[in-house]
């Protein structure tokens, strides 16, 4: 079904990511991640506390760095029938926002109830994201080259036109050599790897291919927006240490397997909300002007036809 508005619980959504935007913002710049994450924490759930809607936070974000987060089985919505799936990171770019520097958003996801994979025992996912070109011609079995390749003539690119985005983490750094070694651009982005993801599905702000191994809660976030999208994803879990792999393997999970599209997120509906706190490739960061703030929102509902640009100004 496709409507021109948008609805619940995508409403609630993006109030919740303006909250947590705005609840940052005096921290931003300030050089400390914990206490800037925990404001915008804590801004998220205190609007949450208003939702319309019934879910349960099935990916909640903070483990692997300690942070503060809202946690895993926290409900949303007090006594409402439990109908979405949740995933949060109230700053995906924590550090990022610290600094003061670009590519800090905040974001949430949604899928209906049972959709999204929740493998909380793993804290790395190792991704491949591209705008529809990619699907039925991309997959995490084949070789970078062979990837990048493949899309190229797909969108009728060069290599040497291709953009392809990797976070810079030593354990990519072999990956980045191999694209570079081939000719294509690398995207370079220090943190945030969300926000990159779903540029690459978007298509055409200036990232063709999203490549390397980033967070697993942020990966399921951007499964949520590439349905959304009709866009192209396989992930794959990625224990680093002996004690991520002895923790995956007793949960369980089969650590070899590619999981398509809609083993990460799957069902009828999708809805995905990032707001912009310092500038990024989707959404403008805050701007303060005299006694208002002015914030960007980008927000992909399936029930919606297109991506929505949302502009905001809340009083300072
Ligand atoms: P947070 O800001 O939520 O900590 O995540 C930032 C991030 O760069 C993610 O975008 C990425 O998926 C993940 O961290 C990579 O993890 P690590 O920094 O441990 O390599």
């Amino acid at each position: 079904m496709s409507s021109t508005h948008l609805g619940q619980p995508t409403m609630d959504i993006f109030a919740a990511t303006v909250a947590a935007a705005v609840g940052s913002w005096r921290l931003v710049g300030a050089g400390n991640k914990l206490a800037v994450d925990g404001a915008a924490v804590d801004a998220m759930r205190a609007s949450l506390r208003g939702a319309e809607f019934g879910g349960i936070v099935v990916i909640g974000e903070g483990e692997k760095d300690e942070a503060p987060m809202l946690f895993n089985g926290e409900i949303i919505g007090g006594g409402r029938p439990l109908e979405w799936d949740i995933a949060v990171d109230p700053i995906d770019g924590t550090a990022l926002a610290a600094e003061g520097v670009p590519g800090a958003v905040s974001v949430m996801a949604a899928a209906e109830r049972g959709g999204m994979l929740a493998a909380p025992e793993v804290f790395y996912m190792q991704k491949i994201v591209s705008g529809p070109a990619g699907r039925g011609v991309l997959s995490l079995d084949y070789s970078p080259e062979d990837n990048i390749r493949l899309l190229a003539e797909e969108l009728g690119k060069t290599i040497e036109e291709m953009n392809v985005a990797i976070i810079d983490k030593g354990r990519n750094h072999d990956l980045i050599k191999r694209v570079q070694d081939l000719g294509a651009n690398w995207v370079r982005f220090a943190e945030g790897d969300v926000a990159m993801a779903v540029a690459a599905a978007v298509g055409d702000v200036g990232v063709d291919l999203l490549l390397g191994i980033g967070g697993n809660p942020e990966g399921v976030v951007t499964a949520c927006a590439v349905q959304a999208l009709g866009g192209f994803m396989e992930g794959r879990l990625m224990p680093l240490t002996p004690d991520e792999m002895s923790r995956a393997l007793g949960a369980g999970y089969n650590v070899e397997k590619t999981y398509g599209l809609d083993e990460l997120a799957s069902g009828e509906r999708f809805i995905f909300v990032l707001t912009g706190i310092t500038d990024g490739l989707l959404a403008k960061g805050i701007r303060e002007d005299g006694d208002s703030l002015f914030l960007q929102s980008f927000v992909l509902d399936s029930d919606v036809d297109e991506a929505r640009l949302l502009e905001v100004r809340i009083p300072s």
